[in-house]
């Protein structure tokens, strides 16, 4: 049988990675401060054991502002690179290539996780820093209205703000992160000048499209500027967020990036009115692939595909019709950490059990030779067992 295109190896740049699951970013609202803790290293540690060819790190904020919760991991300061590098050399342990988001919540920051509720944190005495925490914005609008009014940036506040990004890529390669993906989807800063529900300025960055992308292209610059040029750089887009920003404009950004240094378009979408993008309503099994498909075939650009890929043939699918070239995953792996080992197993690809450390694949090798036709699954119990 031949190969799954799933577990087949992609190059980027200087990059190569060993199949084409990726772990998207996903917050693990768990850093203390800033810093990156155990729980960062055991899950991303999870993920790379699991098989994965790529784990993402998550939104990583390039300054103090930009966090959105109290727990948000930081890199807008040299002191966070050893804690990061422990996770990368411990992903790098595992033949994961090791990868890391750089956001910034913009008017989406301050905010109690989502468990808590997600709504705007009110000032207290543990958070010492408050008055530096401060909610900024490409227009002063808040979204929902009844959340708090960010300020404004100033047009002289901006080419500071992009260096930061420019910094923090700089730290992210220091801490030996091969993969760099910026944020620009999901209502967060980058976006809220991408679209023009939230972006409202009437100077170089506001009015027409062209103005709404100048920030996101500086950042991309600035980042490349700072990212080795061996390095692939991912950007996320919203690629609809149903507030004015649809594919048309996704399309002609990636067309402005791709020359700039950026290899892959992450194709998310929506976040801009409130829903968190996860919660966007009924949504179906791969329901953003066609944006990966759309950006792919119009702007010529590498795609990452992500949202409710779940199952091994879907995704198999997705890279086979020729819609994105990797596939994302992050609720999935929420519910089973070994989903590339499994994926590999159900698509035939992984006999040996390659994927998953020796102490692992030892016994699995071993016990799948040992009963035939085993189903590997907590569903199903074979009638004929
Ligand atoms: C716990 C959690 C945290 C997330 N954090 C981020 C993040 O840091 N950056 C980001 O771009 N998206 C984040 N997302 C969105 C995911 O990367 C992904 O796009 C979304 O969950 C849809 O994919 P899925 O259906 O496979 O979960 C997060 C999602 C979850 C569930």
């Amino acid at each position: 049988m031949a190969e799954p295109m799933l577990f087949t190896p992609a190059t980027l740049r200087d990059t190569v990675l060993k199949n084409r699951v990726v772990v998207a970013p996903m917050h693990q609202y768990a850093a203390q401060r800033g810093f990156a803790t155990d729980w960062h290293l055991m899950n991303a540690g999870r993920y790379a054991a699991g098989g994965a060819g790529l784990v993402i790190m998550e939104s990583t904020k390039v300054e103090r502002r930009g966090c959105g919760t109290l727990g948000d991991l930081g890199l807008w300061d040299d002191a966070f690179i050893p804690g990061l590098a422990r996770c990368v050399a411990f992903i790098r342990a595992h033949a994961a290539v090791p990868g890391i988001q750089l956001g910034h919540s913009g008017r989406k920051a301050r905010r109690f996780r989502p468990w808590e509720g997600g709504g705007p944190l009110e000032r207290t005495p543990e958070i010492d820093d408050w008055d530096d925490w401060e909610l900024v914005a490409p227009s002063a609008l808040a979204a929902p209205e009844s959340d708090p009014l960010p300020r404004a940036l100033s047009r002289d506040e901006i080419p500071a703000l992009v260096e930061r990004f420019g910094q923090a890529a700089r730290r992210a390669h220091e801490a030996g992160f091969e993969v760099l993906e910026i944020h620009g989807a999901h209502g967060y800063l980058v976006h809220e000048f991408l679209s023009p529900f939230s972006n409202r300025r009437n100077d170089d960055y506001g009015g027409t499209d062209l103005n709404r992308m100048r920030f996101c292209v500086e950042i991309v610059e600035a980042v490349r500027a700072h990212w080795p040029a061996n390095k692939p750089l991912f950007l996320r887009l919203s690629v609809e967020d149903d507030a004015g920003w649809g594919p048309v404009e996704s399309v002609e950004l990636a067309k402005l990036v791709r020359p700039k240094g950026v290899d892959v378009i992450d194709c998310s979408s929506g976040g801009m009115r409130g829903a968190p993008v996860v919660g966007a309503g009924p949504i179906g099994y791969g329901y953003q692939v066609p944006y990966a498909a759309r950006i792919k075939r119009e702007a010529g650009i590498a795609t990452m595909a992500v949202g409710l890929i779940v199952h091994a043939d879907q995704a198999e699918g997705v890279l086979q019709r020729g819609e994105a070239d990797l596939i994302a995953l992050a609720r999935e792996l929420l519910y089973n950490p070994n989903w590339p080992m499994d994926a590999a197993q159900k698509l035939g690809a992984d006999p040996r059990f390659a994927l998953v450390p020796p102490p692992q694949a030892y016994w699995l090798e071993k016990r799948a030779r040992q009963v035939r036709d085993l189903t590997p699954s907590t569903y199903r119990e074979r009638s004929d067992a």
